[in-house]
């Protein structure tokens, strides 16, 4: 979709722009070195702006909650599961070491 119809800005480049540290109508026009012209996407550009910071808000806030979670203590004493394909190695392989 079109965002911008004076400089042909899709919604796919004011993401990027926007996932590059764009957080303003004008910084997106910066990001693609251009300048607005009419002003008719700059409402849609700054509600995708503020959806794109609470979405990262939201990220942020999710990744500190899981780095402040506390480290799992192993269910069945200090013993490692066996690897899965423990069993797939052959006799004489054991029995070269
Ligand atoms: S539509 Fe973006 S400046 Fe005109």
């Amino acid at each position: 979709m079109y965002v911008c119809i004076c400089h042909a800005l899709n919604d796919k480049k004011v993401k990027a722009a926007l996932d590059q540290g764009a957080t303003t109508p004008a910084s997106v026009f910066r990001h693609h070195n251009c300048q607005v012209q009419c002003g008719k996407c700059v409402p849609t550009m700054r509600s995708m702006a503020s959806e794109h910071r609470a979405t990262f808000a939201q990220q942020t806030a999710a990744a500190a909650a899981v780095a402040a979670m506390p480290a799992a203590a192993p269910c069945c004493g200090s013993a490692l599961p066996e690897p899965a394909n423990a069993e797939a190695v052959p006799a004489y392989a054991i029995a070269a070491e």
